[in-house]
């Protein structure tokens, strides 16, 4: 095998899709390896089919659980598949448990280790995530920087520059290859009632804010005052997690704030597009509006997405009523900034910095 894929999650398998469909197209042989920390249809099957990815060779079906047993499980199960199928390369994406597990394993291995989504930083040690992603970084061999930012944080911890390839973000070539089917085939507008109504796009799933009821009803109460002051309705895709934190703390959404089920990826790219604002403490979805030309608030305290801050794309509220609905006054109708996760080539280029043969074809740098 040439590359085997250890992923996880539903942000995983999005960005991971296009290095898969590179592959394909450079007739590479290649392993997935799902740990099934993500098992739900909404957050997992119904992206493989949408993304056109073939089934997982392995399945570790680990599910939920504490992080530690989570990661140990995981662990064992990708050292097996990394066993028996014999890659070069050891490709993982992003911050997840599933990232973590994959990049201890392979790096105990004789294997390569590839990280893509590299050299991203909250500061926030609080933040698994931040764990997660600092420690995958200095575990792989090869790291695919989506900016010159994350590249510089990557120099700044000691890691060789010749190792690190900046290649852009593979969400631009995801939304490269499927907005225009997305605008063709979703039906999203009409399904929630929204064709030619204004509205916002919320989702709100970080462990630090929606276990935390303080913060979990502030940034509820802060979708409600920017709702009421633009006079439309925020419609928030439920991630289980928060909807399980929800019926657990008892709160009803205000009545501004619709719940939804988790979207489809073509629908969730259709409804980024057409929303008048996206409210969000996800990382693709800060990236995404960016890209979209969309504006964004970013309900959290730090991110390491800078680059759509820089830009002028996004904006930090933390969880804090007032502040969520001042700067979602400041993000309204904003726009015209140019897209810093690069042209929607990262995924060949991630490729031909691989040691790999055959080349995958050329593509300008
Ligand atoms: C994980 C990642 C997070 C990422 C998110 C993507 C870690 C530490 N966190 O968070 O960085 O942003 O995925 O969505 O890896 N659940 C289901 N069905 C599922 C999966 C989870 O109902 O298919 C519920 C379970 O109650 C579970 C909870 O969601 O306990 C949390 O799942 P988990 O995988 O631990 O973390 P996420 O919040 O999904
Ligand atoms: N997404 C989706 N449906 C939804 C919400 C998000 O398809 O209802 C997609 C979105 O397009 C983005 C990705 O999920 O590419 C982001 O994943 P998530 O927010 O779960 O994780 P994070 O990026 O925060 O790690």
């Amino acid at each position: 095998t040439d590359v085997a894929f250890v992923l996880g999650t539903r942000p995983e398998i999005i960005k991971l899709a296009p290095v898969v469909q590179a592959c394909e197209r450079a007739d590479l042989e290649y392993a997935i390896v799902h740990t099934g920390q993500h098992y739900s249809d909404s957050l997992d099957s119904v992206f493989f089919d949408q993304l056109d990815l073939p089934d997982p060779d392995y399945d570790l079906a680990v599910g939920s659980g504490s992080h530690g047993k989570q990661t140990a499980e995981m662990l064992v199960g990708v050292e097996r598949a990394v066993t028996e199928t014999e890659p070069a390369v050891v490709l993982v994406q992003g911050d997840t448990n599933s990232v973590l597990a994959g990049a201890l394993a392979a790096s105990k291995m004789d294997t390569e280790l590839g990280h893509v989504e590299a050299g991203l930083r909250s500061f926030d040690r609080g933040m698994p995530e931040e764990t997660n992603r600092v420690l995958a970084d200095h575990a792989a061999d090869y790291h695919f920087a989506p900016t010159d930012r994350s590249k510089g944080y990557l120099l700044r911890e000691g890691i060789s520059k010749f190792r690190i390839t900046v290649t852009g973000n593979t969400v631009v070539d995801a939304i490269e290859r499927n907005l225009d089917i997305a605008r063709e085939k979703s039906t999203v507008l009409a399904d929630l009632g929204l064709d030619g109504s204004r509205f916002f796009l919320m989702t709100a799933h970080r462990a630090e804010n929606v276990d935390d009821e303080e913060r979990f009803e502030g940034l509820l109460a802060g979708a409600q005052r920017a709702g009421d002051a633009h006079d439309v309705d925020v419609i928030y895709p439920m991630h289980p997690r928060s909807r399980n934190r929800l019926e657990e703390f008892g709160i009803d959404l205000p009545p501004r704030v619709r719940g939804v089920e988790p979207l489809e990826y073509l629908d969730f790219l259709q409804a980024t597009a057409s929303a008048d604002l996206v409210l969000t403490d996800s990382g693709g979805v800060q990236e995404e509006a960016c890209i979209l030309g969309v504006p964004c608030v970013t309900m959290r305290d730090n991110t390491e997405r800078p680059e759509t801050v820089d830009v002028g794309a996004n904006r930090l509220s933390s969880c804090d009523p007032a502040r969520i609905e001042r700067s979602v006054a400041a993000m309204i109708g904003a726009g015209g900034w140019e897209n810093p996760f690069g042209d929607g080539d990262a995924a060949d280029r991630i490729l031909r910095a691989l040691p790999l043969d055959p080349e995958p074809e050329e593509v300008p740098q």
